[in-house]
């Protein structure tokens, strides 16, 4: 059975990524998936210090937080799910602190199937465009194979919870339904 691991990185309670990430686990585990999410909003990763600590000490970071808890899980992860609203255009500080953060273990990232999740304020598609470029950035760095599988549009979504009214809601749903288990 393939493990799916969804980090979601919005921190407001309501959120409309979150909420749609929950959908995809749904329709993930409807296919057949074992799922965990992980919501970074309870234990924010700190930021990296580029000081190398983890690359002497078996990928441990010399901070004690929620990057060391879920090493391993992210390492043996089959699926990838990256959820987070738009910010100024591009992804979440928080989603590029968690993906900063794997530096140490990044190479070893089992996951050749990445999904993105994203709302925005802005109506447009194109509101996701600097936010898939950031991630399509992490997934050349994962190697050979591993790509973005999947891209949930939730546009046009500006307050908390819109997001459950929008075409996003059933279409997360079904993404994550299509996987195969
Ligand atoms: C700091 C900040 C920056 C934002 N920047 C953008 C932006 O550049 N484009 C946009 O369409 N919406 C922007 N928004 C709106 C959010 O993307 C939108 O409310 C989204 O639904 C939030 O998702 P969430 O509920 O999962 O946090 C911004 C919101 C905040 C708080």
């Amino acid at each position: 059975m393939k493990k799916a691991l969804i980090i979601c990185t919005s921190p407001r309670s309501g959120s409309n990524s979150t909420l749609l990430a929950s959908q995809f686990a749904a329709g993930a585990e409807d296919a057949g998936l074992s799922v965990e999410t992980v919501l970074l909003a309870d234990s924010e990763p700190g930021f990296c210090q580029a000081c190398y600590y983890c690359l002497s000490h078996s990928g441990q970071c010399f901070q004690q937080d929620i990057m060391n808890s879920i090493r391993e899980k992210l390492v043996e992860a089959d699926v990838l799910v990256f959820a987070t609203p738009v910010y100024f255009y591009g992804m979440s500080g928080q989603m590029k602190t968690f993906i900063d953060r794997t530096i140490a273990f990044y190479k070893r990232i089992a996951a050749r199937e990445v999904y993105l999740i994203a709302t925005s304020g802005d109506p447009r598609s194109s509101a996701v465009d600097g936010t898939i470029k950031g991630l399509q950035g992490f997934i050349e760095c994962l190697g050979d194979g591993a790509k973005l599988a999947g891209v949930v549009l939730g546009t046009g979504v500006s307050e908390a919870g819109d997001a459950r009214h929008s075409a996003a809601y059933d279409e997360a749903y079904q993404m994550g339904r299509s996987i195969q288990p």
